[in-house]
């Protein structure tokens, strides 16, 4: 083969160099090119037998195996190398591990995540991989799904914000630059719309609220250039999200105008035949996925065979497979791959794990911690400097409070879907034992107090009929009087205790959906006995989802939630008890108070009977929006320039926010819109804006806030979004909890 090539001239544009190679393949390679495979498997049939095009889970020597494989074959199409960066280079030994992309939510800070995206990238591309399978756009609905922790929580506005912002960062400034790589919308579309909680069921979801709710987001990012789209795993009205012509080519394609480059998730083709028996074999099922749109085909070898077989038996042209290839092959060339496969580069050390990305770490870990109640005795010791001569006696507790790799949560080195490393090194990772450790003026005493769980094997057998393994089964930990007394004694010594809760990666992630939201085993028995000790208590939950606490905890002098706060997490959380750093997270996601509340998102639907269950108000724990800072903040003087409005006029609020304490704040005002009547129902009220302020103690502002009408809209009963003519209320406050709003009523005119 000469480099002389059209489709090897790196002077010709991408759509004539992609139009000269597709004239070069055989069906059999354009097949292959469709194709990510398991980088785990063997990686010689993958590229010799099956022309593959793309792979995934990768450790860092197989890459530079499959590419010299690829390097052999006769047109030298380079691979497409992808893996799951979910908050941070997962898998990467070494690298930056960040809070999860719910704990960064909490920060509501769009900037923060793009700089975090964008380091991440940095990594991510150093070490030879183009593509990442981020970020995740479901909306959490309810909360006993095991992959709450991978959303950006329950809103559909900050949803967008937020993932916007990861696409950017991923992205970089386009794909020349060598530090970009491919982001991905996931998944697509409604996957997160659960059957209690259960992990890929059916998605029972009307194409309206899709629109209203799930879409937005999706299209949002499609608009804007994320360069991939996967699908998630559902299906909606008997038909698979594989071959969902409605959102694949008519909304995602067509309305949106979408040229990016779409994936299936995890042997999507293969579970219509096997798992959903839509299809009867894979020539079929293979027909149908290419009819339907998909590009790439994440982990179904069979495809390859299906697919021929479909074109030998007439369900397809030999040239069916065009269009997914070429918007492959477009992401090829545009990245650069031929010119430059961006294998590991030697310099990768200075990049993967830098000090500047452990500050970055450092600095979203902060910010994405959520303070939810406190009674005073937060910052210890009233935030003056702790003396060394007189330390606070603290008692660290729990059977979290110095588990590094849990810490870190799912898609991280001891998450499990690697075979590679089962963790980060201990040594980048500080625990809130670590951290509180490292504070002068505290003495320290750990007892861990409680267990979690331990695991059996899954007695229906240790893997699916497709070879995946099966998740073992949780066996919650039973009390131990002597790790209990041990704590107790602990607690009773000191003038505070922390405790650390929350779940384990057991608990956590794809098929591991839960049935509870309580935490497992022995920490409800361990918060009781540390509330009767009598110290006062405050409870750290590093939990991957809101979880609910025992009745006990009411009694606790203060709540802390850090998600899975990564790998500066117990540092941030040392430095927040001691008051070096002001609380500002928000809660992206509500907190139910039992599990029978599922589903407790806040913008719910009007018309309900009544706010309560006959035993138990409706009201979560903490509500969207929730957080305290060390401060106390006052809004008031709502005030509208104008209140009466064109629908392409633009709203403009001014509201005085004054921190009338002694501490500064960073403040996240809120603003929701209420369309008072609707010509279908509708939620009641909806983020719609916000903006953080910094505020000095004493100090207030008036903050202004702009919002185009047209940002005011419902989704009516055919399915349109549009502004609805008539009364409006802007509600502006710290969170979304109607007594803590203010309003403003409007009118929107025409
Ligand atoms: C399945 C998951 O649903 C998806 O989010 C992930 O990116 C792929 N597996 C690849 O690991």
């Amino acid at each position: 083969m000469s480099d002389l090539l059209p489709f090897r001239d790196p002077s010709l544009g991408t759509a004539e160099r992609v139009a000269d190679l597709l004239g070069r393949m055989t069906v059999e390679e354009k097949v292959g090119q469709m194709l990510q495979l398991d980088a785990r498997d063997d990686l010689h049939d993958h590229v010799r037998r099956r022309h593959v095009g793309s792979i995934l889970h990768t450790s860092p020597e197989r890459i530079l195996e499959a590419n010299r494989l690829t390097a052999e074959t006769r047109l030298r199409i380079p691979l497409l190398v992808g893996e799951d960066c979910i908050h941070g280079h997962s898998f990467w030994p070494g690298a930056t591990i960040y809070p999860t992309q719910l704990g960064l939510a909490a920060t509501w800070d769009p900037a923060l995540i793009e700089r975090v995206a964008r380091a991440t990238a940095e990594e991510v591309a150093a070490t030879g991989i183009h593509w990442t399978f981020s970020p995740v756009l479901c909306i959490a609905r309810d909360l006993r799904w095991g992959r709450i922790s991978e959303t950006f929580g329950e809103d559909p506005f900050l949803i967008g914000e937020l993932a916007s912002a990861m696409v950017r960062g991923y992205q970089g400034e386009g794909l020349e630059d060598p530090t970009a790589i491919l982001a991905t919308a996931k998944h697509f579309a409604g996957y997160s719309e659960t059957q209690g909680g259960r992990d890929a069921s059916e998605a029972d979801i009307s194409r309206r609220k899709l629109r209203s709710w799930f879409l937005p987001p999706f299209e949002r990012v499609a608009r804007e250039g994320c360069r991939t789209f996967m699908l998630g795993y559902q299906t909606t009205d008997g038909v698979p999200i594989t071959v969902n012509d409605w959102l694949l080519s008519d909304v995602l394609r067509g309305e949106w105008g979408y040229t990016g480059t779409l994936i299936t998730d995890w042997d999507n083709v293969g579970r219509m035949v096997w798992e959903q028996r839509v299809q009867p074999d894979y020539a079929h099922a293979a027909a149908a996925a290419v009819t339907a749109g998909n590009d790439m085909v994440m982990t179904t070898p069979h495809f390859y065979e299906g697919a021929l077989e479909a074109v030998q038996q007439g369900m397809l042209g030999p040239e069916a497979f065009d269009a997914a290839v070429a918007r492959i092959l477009t992401l090829k060339f545009d990245l650069g791959l031929f010119e430059d496969p961006r294998l590991p580069s030697p310099g990768l050390e200075a990049v993967v794990g830098s000090a500047a990305h452990s500050a970055l770490n450092l600095e979203a870990a902060r910010r994405s911690i959520v303070l939810l109640e406190n009674d005073g005795v937060l910052p210890l010791g009233g935030g003056a400097p702790l003396a060394e001569t007189d330390p606070v006696r603290v008692a660290v507790v729990g059977p979290l409070a110095d588990d590094a790799q849990t810490q870190l949560g799912d898609w991280a080195g001891g998450s499990g879907q690697a075979g590679w490393l089962d963790g980060q090194p201990r040594e980048m990772i500080t625990t809130v034992l670590d951290g509180l450790r490292a504070v002068e003026g505290l003495a320290v005493r750990h007892a861990h107090g409680a267990d979690i769980l331990t695991l059996e094997d899954d007695p229906l057998g240790a893997t699916f009929p497709d070879g995946q393994p099966r998740q073992p089964v949780v066996v919650p930990a039973a009390s131990d009087p002597r790790l209990l007394a041990e704590a107790v004694s602990a607690a009773e010594a000191a003038d505070v205790v922390v405790a650390v809760v929350g779940d384990r990666i057991e608990l956590v992630g794809e098929g591991r959906s839960t049935a509870t939201l309580e935490l497992i085993g022995a920490q409800n028995a361990l918060i009781d006995a540390l509330i009767a000790s009598g110290t006062p208590v405050v409870l750290v939950l590093l939990a991957s989802k809101p979880l609910v606490l025992p009745a006990s905890a009411a009694k606790a002098s203060a709540v802390i939630w850090a998600a899975n706060p990564g790998m500066q997490g117990g540092r941030a959380i040392a430095e927040l008890i001691t008051g070096a750093i002001e609380p500002s997270g928000r809660l992206p996601i509500s907190f139910a108070r039992h599990v029978g509340q599922q589903p407790t998102y806040y913008n719910q639907i009007r018309g309900q009977h009544g706010t309560r269950y006959a035993d138990l108000t409706q009201a979560p724990a903490w509500a969207f929006g929730d957080g305290l800072s060390f401060t106390t903040v006052e809004y008031s003087a709502l005030a509208l320039v104008s209140s009466a409005l064109a629908a392409d006029d633009t709203i403009v609020a001014e509201v005085t926010v004054a921190n009338r304490g002694a501490r500064p704040v960073r403040e996240t005002v809120q603003v929701y819109v209420r369309d008072v009547v609707t010509s279908a129902s509708w939620t009641d009220k909806e983020l719609k804006a916000y903006r953080q302020v910094e505020l000095a103690p004493g100090e207030s502002a008036r903050v202004r806030l702009d919002l185009p009408v047209a940002d005011c809209t419902i989704v009516d009963a055919a399915g349109v979004r549009r502004v609805e003519p008539g009364a409006f209320e802007l509600l502006v406050g710290p969170s979304s909890r109607d007594e803590m709003l203010l309003s403003a009523a409007f009118e929107v005119v025409g």
